[in-house]
This record gives structure tokens, C-alpha cells and sequence, in this order.
């Protein structure tokens, strides 16, 4: 199945409406001309965190709406980076640390709830980032930031899943051949074991 059927079978079960599924488009067109591989990951990690929330009782139409948008800012980065197969060097990851930062003034004002999300989305992994948070696109209730944490959590392991899955780099390599992916998304994210045992166990991850 190809990542446009997957996107539009998305967005008709989640009865996106038309001005939105426009703007969803332009935004992930940005990335389908910068670096398509990105274009490609961000449609699966929206699916796969929508069906991660779904499983677990939570709000599944805003999780494949942050997994869809959470790297669009990496259309400001440089395509020799993206494209970077070595293990990155501390120059690089300060540049590639960005991004986040990016998806959020790229979606502020247009998708606010999004916007939050895609600027935690590598906030709780071990040397997560951006450190500081920027200003809120508009004053939340207790509630929604709780939703936007929930959601970025989620997108953050469908992330590093299908980063873990997909992408041929020297990052996974060596893991991959000492621990299965149970064990490998269990290390990085701790503190959601008992979420990732759940996806694992119901056929979500594989
Ligand atoms: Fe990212
Ligand atoms: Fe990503």
C-alpha cells in the first residue's frame, strides 16, 4: 500500500474535512520536495499513532494529527543532513535539534493543538530536546495540555518505531542485533513500558 492510500484512508476514516485535509497536504508537500523519505515517515507515524491511540482508549484523531505533522520542520534542514547515514556528530545534532522547533512556527496559528505536540515530540527520550519550550500558541486548560503530552508520548515511540523499522543507519544497527524491538522501545522510553507492552501484545507493534 502506498503512503498517499494510507494518507487518504486516513483522513476518510477520520472524516477530515476539506480546508484541512488541503492545508495537511501543503504542509507534507514541503517535505515531498525537500526529502521524500521524510514525506514517506511522516504519513506512517501518523497511522501508527492514530492505531497506537485508538488501542489505548485515547483521542486518536489528534495523535494522527501530530504523527502526521511532527517533523514538517524538517523541510528547514538541509538535505545532506537528512540524508546522513554516519552516526551524527555534535554539530549536527545541534542543527537537526531544530526541527522541532521549526514544526512548531510552521503550524502555530494554523494548527495550535499540533503545534504543541510536534515540539515535544523528543522530549522524553534520554537526550531529549528542544530543552526550553517555546510560548504556547494560545492558553490551553490543564486538560489539553494533558492531551498534548499524551499525544507527543505517543508520537514520540511511533517515531522512534518506525525510525527503528525503516532507516538503515549506524543508530540502530548494533541494538538491532542484540535486543528485539520490544526490548530496544522498552530501553528508550522506560517510563511507557506498560503502554508498549500493550501495543506489543494486541499485534499494534510488531
Ligand atoms: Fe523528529
Ligand atoms: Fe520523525
Amino acid at each position: 500500500m502506498s503512503v498517499e492510500d494510507i494518507l487518504l484512508e486516513d483522513m476518510d476514516r477520520l472524516q477530515i474535512a476539506r480546508p484541512q485535509r488541503d492545508s495537511i497536504n501543503r504542509y507534507l508537500d514541503l517535505l515531498k520536495m525537500k526529502h521524500y523519505p521524510s514525506y514517506e515517515h511522516s504519513i506512517r507515524v501518523g497511522d501508527l499513532a492514530g492505531r497506537m491511540a485508538k488501542c489505548l482508549g485515547e483521542g486518536e484523531r489528534q495523535a494522527w494529527y501530530v504523527g502526521t505533522l511532527h517533523d514538517v520542520g524538517k523541510s528547514l534542514i538541509r538535505k545532506s543532513l537528512l540524508d546522513k547515514r554516519e552516526r551524527f556528530n555534535d554539530s549536527d545534532m545541534d542543527e537537526m535539534k531544530s526541527h522541532p522547533l521549526y514544526s512548531h512556527e510552521l503550524l502555530r496559528d494554523v494548527f495550535n493543538f499540533s503545534a504543541e505536540g510536534a515540539v515535544r515530540h523528543h522530549r522524553y527520550q534520554s537526550n531529549s530536546y528542544p530543552v526550553d519550550l517555546p510560548e504556547t500558541c494560545q492558553s490551553f486548560s490543564a486538560e489539553t495540555l494533558k492531551a498534548i503530552d499524551n499525544c507527543a508520548q505517543i508520537v514520540a515511540i511511533a517515531d522512534f518505531y518506525d525510525a527503528l523499522k525503516t532507516r538503515n543507519n549506524e543508530k540502530y544497527k548494533e541494538e538491532k542485533e542484540k535486543f528485539s524491538a520490544r526490548e530496544i522501545l522498552i530501553r528508550a522510553f522506560p517510563a511507557q513500558k506498560d503502554k508498549i507492552e500493550i501495543l506489543f501484545d494486541r499485534g499494534i507493534l510488531l
